[in-house]
């Protein structure tokens, strides 16, 4: 059971707006693609986070991220492991680096983490912090990889959470200035940002549910996080473009269609008011600056006059991680009214019990199409993994080649459909730190030892090579 911050009476307005709607699930249906050839120029990359794999959380004059704080009590993960090591890729960037190269893939999307930068969340920039970007971007432009780098991927500096987080107006101004720190320090180098990655997951599973970092569970937060990182986002594009010549810079965010459970009409409404909060609470403010009507309920007061003009910002892509669809129901014992629900029976299952249905991504990506004006769209992450345990990595895992090779027919599918996908980044390159998964959760096409850090590529890694080489995706 989920809460999120409906009222019975913000409920009803929900539901009346939905069924005045019609609640019909729109779209065009997924055909198989009639090529199965990529063009030429489609990006091919691999994308990680800071928190996940960088480890060396005391060097350098890092500051504290929230997740430092999260992880510190092992009951919160569920191998009871923590962020210290991570793929020790602060160390080991340069191999990682090759590792991308030899794989054809020619971009790489990381995460700066934000207390390398301003270890306090405000005050100047850690110049040791940005040399570690600057090694890394170089080490990937020496190879051929082009470096994409997402500002905001969950590890807010603990100081800044210190000062009450998201729920702080305060917090989108200092992401605007450590975009600035970012631009000034590496805009010679990097030219590829997206501001923030998941946005609604991080409001979401930290603020309401607890699961992730800051750990809180309060309705009443929602409001906070999902505006107050909206707005930080606007503020950050504007810096970036003030200061980056030739930036590219776009957002990122988890897109899940909500579809109801069973066929339930209440469940329906459901997952449309659900909808309306997890993917056009960030798509509507950013693409068309306004928010859809649950969204602007949950935010309130926080909603200051010229708010919107600043969250609506000109971006040059959109990217889309995707996974899985979300299923909701109708919960009347949730304060909230509404709960996650299950996948209908027999549907394919990933580890995680996620639905596989690669008619998900297809469908958002149409949606973003008509919908949201026809952007430049990446699949900035996709992928799947490994089944739970602390076991070793399967090292052949024709599992991930058929869930991936499903989700690029689906991409071809929506690009014959009109849809203007121009590539698609990998989730992810090496077996990290899943968050409160731990390690248990292995999503890389390359293993990870870690007791030596050793790195031994997976079969998907090989698939992958040889698709990047070629542009041709092969059959089942
Ligand atoms: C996404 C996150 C990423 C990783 C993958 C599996 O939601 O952006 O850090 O956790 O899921």
């Amino acid at each position: 059971m989920t809460d999120i911050p409906l009222t019975r009476r913000r409920f009803a307005a929900v539901s009346a707006a939905a069924l005045a709607a019609g609640c019909s699930p729109k779209g065009t249906a997924m055909k198989a693609p009639a090529s199965r050839q990529f063009p030429p120029d489609f990006a091919w990359g691999t994308a990680t986070s800071a928190y996940q794999i960088e480890g060396a959380r005391d060097a350098d004059g890092r500051g504290k991220s929230i997740w430092d704080t999260f992880d510190a009590d092992p009951a919160r993960i569920r191998d009871r492991s923590n962020g210290a090591i991570g793929c020790d890729s602060y160390r080991r960037y340069a191999e990682d680096a090759q590792l991308i190269a030899d794989a054809n893939l020619k971009h790489y999307r990381f995460s700066i983490a934000w207390p390398r930068v301003v270890p306090d969340g405000a005050g100047a920039p850690n110049a040791k912090g940005l040399d570690y970007y600057r090694r890394l971007a170089d080490a990937s432009l020496e190879r051929g990889v082009t470096p994409w780098a997402t500002l905001f991927h969950w590890d807010l500096p603990q100081a800044l959470q210190d000062r009450g987080g998201w729920a702080n107006r305060e917090t989108a101004l200092r992401l605007a200035d450590y975009a600035g720190h970012v631009a000034d320090a590496l805009g010679d180098r990097v030219k590829h940002f997206i501001v923030l990655n998941e946005a609604a997951v991080h409001a979401v599973l930290g603020h309401v549910i607890g699961d992730h970092a800051p750990g809180l569970k309060d309705a009443a937060a929602l409001g906070g996080a999902i505006h107050h990182q909206n707005l930080g986002q606007g503020l950050a594009i504007q810096q970036l473009r003030a200061k980056v010549s030739g930036a590219r810079i776009g957002t990122t965010m988890a897109l899940q269609p909500c579809r109801p459970e069973g066929d339930a009409p209440q469940n329906l409404i459901a997952s449309t008011a659900f909808d309306a909060l997890w993917n056009g609470g960030f798509l509507d403010p950013v693409l068309k600056g306004a928010y859809p009507k649950p969204a602007e309920e949950a935010i309130g007061s926080l909603l200051l006059p010229g708010d919107l003009d600043i969250t609506k910002q000109p971006v040059d892509f959109v990217g889309v991680n995707y996974y899985s669809p979300i299923y909701v129901k109708l919960d009347l014992n949730s304060p909230a009214r509404i709960g996650f629900g299950r996948p209908p029976k027999g549907s394919p299952r990933d580890a995680f019990g996620r639905e596989i249905d690669p008619s998900g991504l297809f469908e958002t990506l149409m949606r973003l199409k008509t919908d949201y004006g026809d952007p430049l769209l990446y699949i900035t992450e996709n992928g799947c993994s490994d089944p739970f345990g602390d076991g070793p990595a399967v090292i052949d895992d024709g599992f991930r080649i058929a869930y991936l090779r499903q989700h690029l027919e689906a991409v071809l599918s929506a690009r014959e459909a009109g849809a203007r996908v121009a590539g698609y980044f990998h989730w992810s390159l090496v077996d990290n730190w899943e968050w409160a998964l731990g390690y248990t959760s292995k999503f890389g096409c390359v293993a990870m030892d870690r007791a030596t850090g050793v790195r031994t590529p997976k079969a998907s890694y090989a698939w992958l090579k040889q698709l990047a080489l070629t542009g041709a995706l092969d059959a089942a």
